[in-house]
C-alpha cells in the first residue's frame, strides 16, 4: 500500500500548519487543507513540487485556517470543500477577524460538507468526519493511516473552546470518537503544533485524563498545559 505523502508548512502571525497532501510521493496531483496565509509561500511551494492542487479542504473556518484561501483557489482553480455550518463566515471573513489580523479575502465555498461523505480526491479515499466543538462545524479529513484533524487535538494539548460555538463536553466527545475508531497508531496532523498519534495522546494528553476513564489504556498524565489555539 503506498503511504501518504504530507507536507507541512506554518504560517502567518498564528502559526497555522497548512498541508499539502498525495497519495504517495510520486503523485502529480494533491488536495490543500487549510491554506490559512502566505498564500504566495503555498503556492511557491506547489511549483516546486510539480502538482497540481485537486482541492481545497478546510477544517474550520477560524481565520488563521482560512487566510489564504480565496487566493491559492484563485491561482490554482481548485475548487473548495468548506463545513456548511461555518461558510457564511468563509464568505465575509473580514467580519470574524480579530482586531490586528488580516487584511483577507472572503471567499464563496465550491462545496459544503457536513461529515460523513467519502470525497476522492487526488487519488486519496478522504472520510468527512464531523469533529465539533472547537468551533460549530468543525470537520476532520480521514485518510489511511492519518487525520488532517484541525484544531480538534494537539500534541499535548486540545483546541481552545472559549471562542463562538465552542463547547468542551462536545469536543471532548469529537476526540473520543476519534480514539474509538482508528487504531493508536494513527497519525495525527493538527491545525497547530507538531505531528502525534492517536495513542500518545491517549495515553499522555492532560485534558483527556476523564476520556481515558472510559476508554482504558491509561498512563500517568504529565502536568497540564495551557489550552492552545
Ligand atoms: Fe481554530
Amino acid at each position: 500500500m503506498s503511504v501518504p505523502d504530507i507536507r507541512s508548512f506554518t504560517v502567518g502571525p498564528v502559526q497555522e500548519n497548512s498541508y499539502i497532501v498525495r497519495a504517495d510521493s510520486g503523485s502529480r496531483s494533491a488536495v490543500m487543507v487549510d491554506p490559512g496565509d502566505e498564500p504566495q509561500r503555498l503556492l511557491d511551494a506547489v511549483e516546486a513540487l510539480g502538482v497540481e492542487i485537486e482541492a481545497i479542504l478546510i477544517t474550520h473556518c477560524h481565520f488563521d485556517h482560512i487566510g489564504a484561501v480565496a487566493s491559492v483557489a484563485r491561482a490554482t482553480g481548485a475548487p473548495v470543500y468548506c463545513p456548511q455550518i461555518e461558510r457564511p463566515v468563509l464568505a465575509e471573513v473580514m467580519r470574524w477577524v480579530p482586531p490586528g489580523f488580516g487584511p483577507f479575502e472572503s471567499y464563496e465555498a465550491d462545496h459544503t460538507l457536513t461529515g460523513g461523505e467519502r470525497l476522492s480526491l487526488a487519488g486519496l479515499d478522504i472520510e468527512v468526519l464531523f469533529t465539533p466543538g472547537h468551533s460549530p462545524g468543525h470537520l476532520t479529513y480521514a485518510i489511511p493511516g492519518a487525520l488532517l484533524s484541525g484544531d480538534v487535538l494537539f500534541q499535548g494539548s486540545v483546541g481552545r473552546v472559549d471562542l463562538p460555538g465552542g463547547d468542551w463536553p462536545t469536543l471532548e466527545r469529537s476526540i473520543g470518537a476519534l480514539l474509538g475508531r482508528f487504531p493508536g497508531e494513527t497519525v495525527v496532523y493538527p491545525g497547530h503544533m507538531g505531528v502525534t498519534t492517536l495513542q500518545r495522546e491517549r495515553d499522555t494528553n492532560p485534558f483527556l485524563a476523564e476520556l481515558r476513564e472510559r476508554v482504558p489504556a491509561a498512563a500517568p498524565a504529565a502536568g497540564p498545559r495551557a489550552p492552545a489555539r
